[in-house]
This record gives structure tokens, C-alpha cells and sequence, in this order.
């Protein structure tokens, strides 16, 4: 029998809806048919955006959304994508496929897109190829409102009235697609084009996010925060929000990455332990955060991660299209507890990418869609978002295959404003179910509601089939003096509601 132990008394931090994020490129069918369809399609839209998608979206509850990229980010120039569209630019998408990008899909429709989500935004200028004038014209087009330039442009482009931008990237990856910058010339650059990301609306900030490392580079991450901050403006107010961290787990490596659907028992551990890696990652990069910020002020970003296996068979590589299995349905579980346990320094994460592309919560094939085993756990996990992490502590024991060991399971608990309690469990076992005996210390728990997201480790949903792996009712727990007892079924993840 395993215990968890969950403190009542002990609220650790809040953790921030934007840990729930998501991310959209120019990149494959990502945007354009997973998202953008255009008026004129015979499928179902509003303004051009799927119902079936934006519905699916709005269920699982979309806090934030990163665009245009992701390295797509530092070859975009956003005046290409605004104005009437037969006038808009066409250009080749070097990065992704060498396809044409009609810029049909511009600032507008991003907006428009966010409003019908009711989600945040988060744009990433183009540090790369771009210049400081673009990028602060593209931030007074977006937010300022008056006489200027930019916004008498974004009123004859139909739009009066500014936009919010929530968070805004200086750059994506530069020390690789974003420009191949040394930390120190990078970090200069951010002190630079930073400066004129301007707030022109009294009491609305602007949150900026400076690019943070590739996995596990503490150089780069230690190198750019030495150079933003000497000489400098201690904390001028609004200097940096946000450093990002990008980690996908590839279970064969880089080069081979490995199947999204074929895989043996070994692969499932490795990629589980690769998944477990974010946590080594956030201490490690938090560690040094904190010799600069020991009040965290500055939230890491992890505006990039999640699974990447070689493209489906018969796919463009370019459009990295992979299938989801319950393998995935485990490594968001896993990865989304950690961030859970984190948020007193991760502040927002986005899972690459929200339609079509690595890692997705939803698959469209023409006018038809399937939610994957990640969006049921997005589904499931949409319970924390805001709510307070609660002190909490699992007895777990080493499972896995020959070096590719795990923790048997992995859990994080919060408490909304109401006072519910959120338990989320993974178990990373194929063989095993375990007894789970619950202490609850300081609250008299009176009923417990429970869902899960289990199949067998290859289960996936296809257009044909898309109902293999969903959310299910998990009646199995019963309340005890002190808590709850109930047994977590091998390869699954469980949410639990307890008041
Ligand atoms: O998400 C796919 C790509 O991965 C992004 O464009 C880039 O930032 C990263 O290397």
C-alpha cells in the first residue's frame, strides 16, 4: 500500500492558469486547417476559425496562446499579414516544409482567434531577422490607442479599438533558428529591443519574456542573466517577467527520435523517464534564477515542451504530424505535476502545439476532428488552474526497465477558492495497480467525485475509432477517517475531487 500524505494547512503557491498553456506556429496544419479554415470553407467557422476546434478548446479551457512561433517567429514580418488578403504577401516557409504562407492568418485573425478562445495572448516578435523599429511598431499597432501612425493603420485595417497583449517574446530560440547568438550577444540585444516594447496603456503591462535556454544549458541561461542585470536597472519594474526553458522528450534521440505508435516496453520507460527530466531541469535552471532573482519575480517560461517522435509515415516531415497515444496521456500527467509543484517559479508553460503538430490535444483530418489522450488530460488537470498547490507527499518505489527507471507514481494536489480539493495521480506502472491509503490532515472530507484517463499503453484515437481513449468515471474511492483509499488501475491517470 502506498500513502499520500496531503497538508491542508500548508498552501505552497498558486499555481497560475498559464501553466495550462498553449502554442501555435505557421508549422504544418497547425494553423492553417487545424485552426483557420477561412470564411469560405465548407466547414463550419466563425470568421474563418473551426466551431469544432474552438468548442473542443473553450471546454478544456485555454488559458493563454503563443504566436506566431517558435522559429517561424523570427522570419515573420507582421505587416506581410495584415490588410485586405488578396494583398498579403505569399512566402515560402523555409523552416517548415518550404510550403507557401499566404498570410491569410495574420494579427487580426490571431486576435479574433484568442477572443472566441476567451484566452490570454502571447506574441513572439521577430528578434532574428527583424528590426527593434518592426517590433515596437508592432506593439503600438496592437495596443496603442490615440494619434499615431500604427493605430490610424490598424483602424483602416478595421480594427478601432486596441488589443490586449498579455505576454510578448523577444526573440525564440536565439541561440538556434532565432539567429544562432552567443548568450552574452543575445542578452544584449534583449536590453536593447526590450526597451521599446512600451505599456501605452496606463495599468496594463506588457509581460516580457527573454529567451531562455535549450535543455539543459545552465551556461546560457547563468550568461544572459549576468548581462542583463549588470550595469543595469535593478528590477526596473517590467524589465523581465519571464525567462524561457524549451525541452521536448525524443524517447531514440534527436536524430532518430521513435515511433509515436510502435514502441516496446523499454521505450515506454525511457520516454517516461525523459518525461521526469523537466524536473531535474526546473532546479537546476531555478537554482541559478534565484542567485539573480531571489524573490522570483521572474517566472520561467517553459513556452516549449512536450513529446516529438518521427513524423507519421506518408507525412510531409516538415509538418511534424504524430499520433498520441496513452504513452502521451502519461508524459503530459507527469510533466503538468512537476510544473504543479514548480509554481512558485514556473509561471506559464505551452505545450508544443495545440492542433496537427507534435504533441497535440487535437487531430483534424478535412471536417473531421479527434480530442487526443493529452486533451483528456488537459481536461481532467483544467481544475488547477489558479488554484493554490498544497503541501503533499507520495511513498513511491523505483519501477522500469534495465536503466530507464521510474517512480511508480507521481501526484499533485490543489485547493480551489471553494475550498475543493484537486488530487491528480499518475501511474507509470504497465504491470502494476497500486492501493493508495490518503491522509487528509486538517479537513473533514465528506465526498469525493473521481475521473481517469487508462487503456492499454498503445490505445489511441483515430478518425475511425475516436472514442478509444477517454475520460471515464472512477467511482473507486472511498472515504476513511482520515481521507480516502482506493486503488489506481496500472497505466492510467486519475483525477480526484474531494470536498
Ligand atoms: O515546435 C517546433 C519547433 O521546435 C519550434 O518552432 C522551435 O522553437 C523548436 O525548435
Amino acid at each position: 500500500m502506498a500513502r499520500l500524505v496531503i497538508n491542508t494547512k500548508k498552501k505552497v503557491s498558486k499555481i497560475n492558469k498559464e501553466i495550462y498553456g498553449h502554442f501555435s506556429e505557421h508549422l504544418g496544419r497547425c494553423i492553417y486547417e487545424g485552426i483557420y479554415v477561412g470564411e469560405d470553407s465548407p466547414i463550419e467557422n466563425v470568421n474563418g476559425m473551426r466551431c469544432d476546434v474552438v468548442e473542443a478548446l473553450k471546454e478544456m479551457k485555454v488559458p493563454v496562446l503563443r504566436w506566431p512561433g517558435g522559429c517561424f517567429a523570427d522570419e515573420y514580418h507582421w505587416k506581410d499579414g495584415i490588410g485586405p488578403k488578396e494583398t498579403r504577401k505569399k512566402m515560402i516557409n523555409t523552416h517548415w516544409g518550404g510550403v507557401v504562407e499566404d498570410n491569410s492568418f495574420g494579427t487580426h485573425e490571431f486576435f479574433e482567434l484568442c477572443e472566441q478562445l476567451g484566452c490570454e495572448t502571447y506574441i513572439n516578435g521577430n528578434l532574428g531577422s527583424g528590426t527593434v523599429q518592426e517590433m515596437s511598431e508592432w506593439v503600438e499597432y496592437m495596443t496603442f490607442e490615440g494619434v499615431s501612425p500604427m493605430a490610424e493603420l490598424r483602424a483602416k485595417n478595421g480594427h478601432e479599438k486596441p488589443w490586449k497583449v498579455d505576454f510578448f517574446g523577444v526573440g525564440n530560440e536565439s541561440w538556434g533558428c532565432g539567429g544562432n547568438m552567443n548568450p552574452d550577444f543575445y542578452a544584449n540585444e534583449y536590453r536593447r529591443y526590450q526597451t521599446f516594447i512600451r505599456d501605452y496603456k496606463t495599468g496594463e503591462h506588457i509581460e516580457k519574456i527573454c529567451c531562455g535556454a535549450n535543455v539543459d544549458d545552465y551556461e546560457w541561461t547563468k550568461e544572459v542573466l549576468d548581462t542583463c542585470f549588470r550595469h543595469s536597472l535593478p528590477f526596473q519594474h517590467g524589465f523581465m517577467d519571464g525567462l524561457s526553458l524549451h525541452y521536448y522528450v525524443h524517447p531514440e534521440g534527436w536524430d532518430v527520435k521513435g515511433s509515436a505508435t510502435d514502441f516496446d516496453e523499454t521505450v515506454w520507460y525511457k520516454t517516461l523517464n525523459k518525461a521526469l527530466y523537466m524536473e531535474e531541469l526546473i532546479q537546476r535552471h531555478g537554482a541559478i534564477m534565484d542567485t539573480y532573482d531571489p524573490e522570483k519575480k521572474i517566472g520561467m517560461i517553459v513556452d516549449e515542451w512536450g513529446t516529438w517522435y518521427t513524423c507519421e509515415p506518408g507525412t510531409n516531415p516538415g509538418f511534424l504530424y504524430q499520433q498520441n497515444t496513452m504513452r502521451d496521456a502519461l508524459v503530459a500527467g507527469i510533466t503538468l505535476n512537476i510544473f504543479n509543484k514548480h509554481s512558485d517559479r514556473v509561471k506559464m508553460a505551452n505545450l508544443a502545439q495545440m492542433v496537427n503538430v507534435l504533441q497535440s490535444v487535437l487531430l483534424t483530418e478535412g471536417e473531421k476532428m479527434v480530442k487526443t489522450p493529452t486533451y483528456h488530460i488537459f481536461n481532467m488537470y483544467k481544475h488547477h488552474q489558479d488554484a493554490e498547490l498544497l503541501d503533499s507527499h507520495m511513498e513511491t518505489k523505483t519501477i522500469g526497465t534495465g536503466e530507464w527507471n521510474v517512480p511508480n507514481l507521481t501526484e499533485s494536489v490543489s485547493v480551489a477558492e471553494d475550498g475543493t480539493l484537486h488530487i491528480t495521480l499518475t501511474n507509470l506502472s504497465l504491470e502494476e495497480d497500486y492501493e493508495i491509503d490518503t491522509t487528509i490532515l486538517d479537513k473533514a472530507v465528506s465526498q469525493v467525485r473521481g475521473e481517469i484517463v487508462t487503456g492499454e499503453m498503445h490505445a489511441k484515437n483515430t478518425f475511425e475509432e475516436p472514442e478509444t481513449v477517454t475520460v471515464e468515471t472512477f467511482d473507486k474511492a472511498e472515504l476513511t477517517e482520515g481521507g480516502l483509499k482506493f486503488t489506481i488501475p496500472k497505466c492510467s491517470v486519475v483525477h480526484l475531487e474531494v470536498r
